[in-house]
This record gives structure tokens, C-alpha cells and sequence, in this order.
């Protein structure tokens, strides 16, 4: 087995992407497979995917991790570790097209945990979601119980949890599973909540808040989750750790802060609150920092501002991305 050698799934994605980057920087030889769908704006996911191709230590793959053909090309290959960040993500999409999320999700990750198997691959990470809390007492922790998931996005991750548990207890994998809460930052998902608003009110169009603002976000900094998630190499047999700032904010004061940042205005448009949408999510980090030692260091007072001195910086490329999702 190669230590430095990883394979990284959704690396064009927002977390992916940022993971693969620090991996590589920190001198490991990233194998990066996305299949590029136009579930959001592609140009964005092109943007990326041309910077970690600046680099020589990462090779690419075009493959979809639900056609267990289309990763054969990687047979043989004694990576030290699969994190696996590629995923159908967003919650309202699921809703109207949960097939797709089932592929991708649970298919796609059951095919990567049989590459593991058949590689001898020992370490697997998992991408999973604060969504899998619902209607839980905060701050949500890893022992709380999740069999009521609220939307298909939540049910196709916590059945991923499940196939990863028995993989690793029928074959040895040692298997960590991240649950994030919503992650944010530069080049984020244009799908999600703070890019549009920032997008939007930079470019003096409305923004939409469903529900009245005040639901609370545990609103988590990217950097914080790539470093959270490379200490997930670390063997644990099998865990859940929750990855968040433990500092909710409501929706509203985020957009009090964007508009700070940015000097504008917000108009906006109150619509009726979506039901899979929880009203808070609060994580629990206590095993988190037990475990791998990790904190989050970045406020939202922070990471907004870097987040939109990112928008500022890339103001004509932002205009030309949709915010528009194609499910
Ligand atoms: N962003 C968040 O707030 C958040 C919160 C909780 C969990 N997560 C999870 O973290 C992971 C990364 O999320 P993200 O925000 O970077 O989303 P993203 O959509 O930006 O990234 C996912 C990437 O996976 C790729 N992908 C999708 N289907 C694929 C397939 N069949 N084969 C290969 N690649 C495929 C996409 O093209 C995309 O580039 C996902 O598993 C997501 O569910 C994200």
C-alpha cells in the first residue's frame, strides 16, 4: 500500500475540492474522480477541477461512482485511504428525484466499499450530513437516535452509515464517518443558501428566505471541515463524528452580516418554510475534539468575510454562474 496515495471522490465539488487541494499540498498523491454532473452550474465545478489539474501530484478520473465499471480502470490501486465526498447533496432535489440520490448515494457508496474489499483498501471516509438529526433535541450528538430522517437526501445517507457498519464488520474496513454541518465558504455550492445571497445582493437582485429568517444554522467554515476530515485517516475500527461550529446563527443575521461585508442592502422575499427543513442544527463536538483533536476556528463573522472578499475578488465569473438546480 501506498501511505501517500489517496482516492478522493466529488473532487469538483465545494468540500472535495478543498480537501483534495490540502492533500496535496500536504504532499499526497490525490487520485480525483467526479463525473461532472450539471446538478449545479459546471463552469464552477470546471473552475476547480483546473486548479487541483495545476498541480502533479493529482490525476483525474471521469467516472460515475454508481457504474461499478466505470471505476475499473482504478483495479489494483493500494490507496491508504477512499474519502468519499462525491454525492447528490442537495435536500430539495432529493425530494423531486430521490432515484438519482439512491444511485448515487447509496449505490455509489456501497460499489466504493466493494473497491475496497477487492483492492484491499483498510480506511474509508464518509461524507454524511447533520440532515440525519431531525426534530432531536440540540445540540445534536452521535449516540441521539436517527431512524426518522425527514427528507430522502438524509434517508440515502444514514443507509449509507448502515452498509458502511456492515462492511465493516463483515470485512475489517475501518471506516469514519463525518456528519457535517452546512459547510460554507469561497467557491461554495451555488445551490445553497450563502452563495446565492451573496451572489444576489452583490448584484442587487432579491434574495429569498423561506420562512421568517430566524431558523438556526450551525453554519460550519470549509477549511475547518477539510482539516477535520484529513484527520479522519486515523484509525478508529468505526465512528461517527460530528463536524460543526457548535455555534448556530440565525439565517437572517448571516444576511445582516453579507450585507456588512458587501455595503448593500438585502431586498427580501419571505416565501412559505420548506417541511424537510429542520428549524436548528447544533453539533455536538465533543467527540470530535476527543477523537482527532479537532475545533472549529473559524466564526461566521470571519469566514463570511472571507467568503465574500472571495466573491469580490471573482465578481465577473460569479455573474455568469446559475444559481439554478437541475434535477
Ligand atoms: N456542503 C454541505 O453543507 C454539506 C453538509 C453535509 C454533508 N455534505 C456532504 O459532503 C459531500 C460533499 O458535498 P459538497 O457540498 O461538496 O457537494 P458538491 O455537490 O459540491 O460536491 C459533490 C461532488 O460529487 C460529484 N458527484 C455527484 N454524483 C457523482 C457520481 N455519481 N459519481 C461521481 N461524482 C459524483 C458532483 O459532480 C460534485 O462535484 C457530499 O457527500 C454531501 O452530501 C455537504
Amino acid at each position: 500500500m501506498d501511505e501517500k496515495k489517496v482516492l478522493l471522490t466529488g473532487c469538483a465539488g465545494f468540500i472535495g475540492f478543498f480537501t483534495a487541494k490540502k492533500l496535496i499540498e500536504n504532499g499526497y498523491y490525490v487520485v480525483g474522480v467526479d463525473d461532472m454532473n450539471d446538478y449545479y452550474d459546471v463552469k464552477l465545478k470546471n473552475w476547480r477541477l483546473e486548479i487541483l489539474r495545476s498541480f502533479r501530484n493529482f490525476e483525474f478520473l471521469r467516472a460515475d461512482i454508481s457504474k461499478s465499471e466505470e471505476l475499473k480502470e482504478l483495479k489494483g490501486e493500494r490507496f491508504s485511504v477512499i474519502f468519499n465526498l462525491g454525492a447528490r447533496a442537495g435536500v430539495r432535489g432529493s425530494v423531486k428525484n430521490p432515484k438519482i440520490y439512491i444511485d448515487v448515494n447509496i449505490v455509489g457508496n456501497l460499489n466504493l466499499l466493494s473497491f475496497c474489499v477487492q483492492n484491499g483498501i483498510e480506511k474509508f471516509i464518509l461524507a454524511s450530513t447533520s440532515s440525519i438529526y431531525a426534530n432531536l433535541e440540540p445540540p445534536f450528538s452521535e449516540e441521539q437516535k436517527t431512524d426518522k430522517v425527514l427528507s430522502t437526501y438524509a434517508a440515502t445517507k444514514k443507509s449509507a452509515e448502515l452498509f458502511c457498519y456492515s462492511y465493516h464488520h463483515l470485512y475489517g474496513i475501518d471506516v469514519t464517518i463525518f456528519r457535517y454541518f452546512t459547510v460554507y465558504g469561497p467557491a461554495g455550492r451555488p445551490d445553497m443558501s450563502i452563495f446565492r445571497f451573496i451572489k444576489n445582493i452583490m448584484e442587487g437582485k432579491p434574495i429569498v428566505i423561506y420562512g421568517d429568517g430566524k431558523q438556526k444554522r450551525d453554519f460550519t467554515y470549509i477549511d475547518d471541515i477539510v482539516e477535520g476530515t484529513i484527520r479522519g485517516k486515523k484509525k478508529v475500527g468505526y465512528d461517527i463524528i460530528n463536524l460543526g461550529n457548535s455555534r448556530p446563527v440565525e439565517l437572517i443575521y448571516v444576511v445582516k452580516l453579507i450585507e456588512e461585508e458587501l455595503g448593500r442592502k438585502a431586498e427580501i422575499i419571505f416565501e412559505r418554510p420548506n417541511p424537510a427543513d429542520l428549524p436548528i442544527t447544533c453539533a455536538d463536538i465533543s467527540k470530535a475534539k476527543k477523537i482527532l483533536g479537532w475545533e472549529p476556528k473559524i466564526s461566521i463573522e470571519e469566514g463570511i468575510k472571507r467568503t465574500c472578499d472571495w466573491f469580490k475578488e471573482n465578481k465577473d465569473f460569479i455573474k455568469s454562474i446559475s444559481t439554478e438546480e437541475n434535477i
